[in-house]
This record gives structure tokens, C-alpha cells and sequence, in this order.
């Protein structure tokens, strides 16, 4: 879907300018021209980008996950039909999933959020976080795929609306320069990065945990947050989610790129959108914190 956005952009601005690279209209620049209107028929339960105005594109020549946006990229309709997705594995399944719940987490206690990315995302975070582990431990169970596949098209309404942070930020640039996938970068991101952000928006924090099934409505906001993060560090370990060590990122080349990582995720602008906006030092901290 994101190849036929970009494609679709590019497509429109070659009749103007044939030499004209994508790496051109990546943010702050809005992309708005299109060459024909797009139909996104999404086959994993996971990016939500059938109902997204970004599109993400990697930059081999500079290893970077560069972020376009813009209503060129918002499709101008989306089938979703969860059938689609019966027969993806559950690697894929965990790893798109835990993209989707990002989604919704993050527009959810995002800066930018708002009465109407709420109702989203508060739907996004109901169904993944009570269907997800289902749908990857029995991939045939097709309450669980339906359930997974609103989800996941809720979570990209709501992160369409109030963009993502720092768990998308931090995420990229581990993607770009160790080739992991998107949604599981952001889930080895995510205990991290939530556990350092809930002192800066405890009430959203503990009203997540508790929509997703994690933490019982009588809790209090302190350990219903608390809760969230043990969730979630449970929710990686029931999926195999590896750390970065365990997947096989030598510590060298991790701290070696580690001052390059953390200005590619500053530069994203995502940041800006954490309920804690984190100084350069304490993106630095969080990776090696995330390593394990
Ligand atoms: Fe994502």
C-alpha cells in the first residue's frame, strides 16, 4: 500500500519534473498531487495505512525510514476484509498486530489527540489488546481476525489524526539500518519508551490499560499504568518478540549508530508528539535501555 502511495506521488509530480526523487517530498513537506485515485486493499491486520495519510519509504542511499505525508497519500477508498488476512502467519500476524496497538496507544496519549482520534483509538485499543494474543496463537479463529482487522484500520484512523511519537521515532531508524520489521521494532521500543512516558499523562496511560483488557476498572491510575508496562513486556515475551541483542544486533554496531539513530528519530518530528518530549540524551538512554 505505502509502494502505491509513493508511486502514485511520484507519478504526479514527473509530469512536471521528470528527475524528481521521493526523498523530495519527505516531511515537512506536504505531498497533494496524485496521478489516478487509490484503492488500498490491506492484507495484514497491522499499518492501517488504507486510511492514513503517510506513507513510510526507505532511503537506501542514506539508511532512512523517511515519512511522507500528506492527502496524496490517503487513499481515496479502502476495502478492509479480515478474510484476507486467514492466512497470514503468526509472525507476521504478532508483528503487524503490535504495529497496530502502537497506533492506537500513541494517538491515544499523543499531544495532538483530540475528541475524534480518541473514539478511535480508544476502539483500536479495546480490540487489539483483547484479541491479538488470540489471533496469533489460533490464526484460524475468525472472531479474532475480524476483531484484529477493525482494529487495526480504527488505530490508523486515530494515528492519521494525531500522528505518532516517540515509539515510531525510536523505532525507524533500528528498522532502517538492522532491517527489523516495523511492527516489531516498535514493540521492542514500546515497554521502554511507555514506562518513561507515563508520568507525563498517567490518567490516558491507566484509561488504556484498562480499555485493552490489561488492568482491572478498579485499579488507580498509578498501577493501572503500571500494569501497562508489565503488559507489554509480557505481551513480547508471549509473542517472541526478541530484545535488539537477541536478534542479533552485534553491541558494537549498536552503540556505533546509537548518536546517528537518536538524530534520525529527533529529526522525524514524532517526538514532538510524546506526552514526555524526550532531550537527544534521553533517546540515547532509552536505546541502550531497550538493548537487553
Ligand atoms: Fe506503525
Amino acid at each position: 500500500m505505502d509502494t502505491a502511495k509513493a508511486m502514485n506521488i511520484l507519478a504526479a509530480a514527473h509530469r512536471l519534473d521528470p528527475g524528481i526523487h521521493i526523498r523530495e517530498f519527505k516531511l515537512p513537506l506536504n505531498a497533494d498531487a496524485t496521478a489516478v485515485p487509490l484503492i488500498a486493499v490491506p492484507t495484514t491486520a497491522g499499518t492501517g495505512s488504507e486510511v492514513t495519510r503517510f506513507t513510510v519509504v526507505t532511503d537506501t542511499v542514506n539508511n532512512e525510514k523517511m515519512l511522507i505525508s500528506g492527502l496524496a497519500a490517503l487513499p481515496v477508498a479502502a476495502i478492509v476484509d479480515f478474510e484476507l488476512t486467514m492466512t497470514v502467519p503468526p509472525r507476521v500476524t504478532a508483528d503487524t498486530g503490535l504495529d497496530a496497538f502502537v497506533h492506537a496507544l500513541e494517538a491515544f496519549v499523543s499531544r495532538r489527540a483530540n475528541a475524534h482520534s480518541d473514539l478511535f483509538a480508544r476502539s483500536g485499543l479495546s480490540l487489539i489488546g483483547h484479541h491479538l494474543r488470540r489471533a496469533y496463537a489460533e490464526p484460524g479463529d475468525r472472531l479474532a481476525r475480524e476483531a484484529m482487522m477493525l482494529g487495526a484500520t480504527h488505530a490508523g484512523i486515530a494515528c492519521s489524526i494525531a500522528p505518532v511519537a516517540l515509539v515510531h521515532a525510536m523505532a525507524r531508524p533500528i528498522g532502517a539500518h538492522f532491517h527489523v520489521s516495523h511492527g516489531m521494532s516498535n514493540a521492542m521500543m514500546l515497554p521502554v519508551v511507555t514506562e518513561y512516558s507515563l508520568p507525563s499523562a498517567l490518567d490516558k496511560y491507566a484509561e488504556a490499560s484498562r480499555i485493552a483488557g490489561f488492568a482491572r476498572s478498579e485499579m488507580d491510575d498509578e498501577t493501572a499504568s503500571r500494569t501497562l508496562v508489565e503488559m507489554l513486556q509480557r505481551l513480547n515475551r508471549e509473542l517472541s518478540v526478541p530484545s535488539p541483542r537477541n536478534y542479533g544486533i552485534s553491541p558494537t554496531e549498536w552503540q556505533r549508530l546509537l548518536p546517528l539513530m537518536a538524530d534520525q528519530a529527533l529529526a522525524s518530528s514524532s517526538p514532538y508528539n510524546n506526552p514526555r518530549i524526550p532531550a537527544r540524551g534521553d533517546i540515547v538512554a532509552l536505546y541502550q535501555a531497550s538493548y537487553g
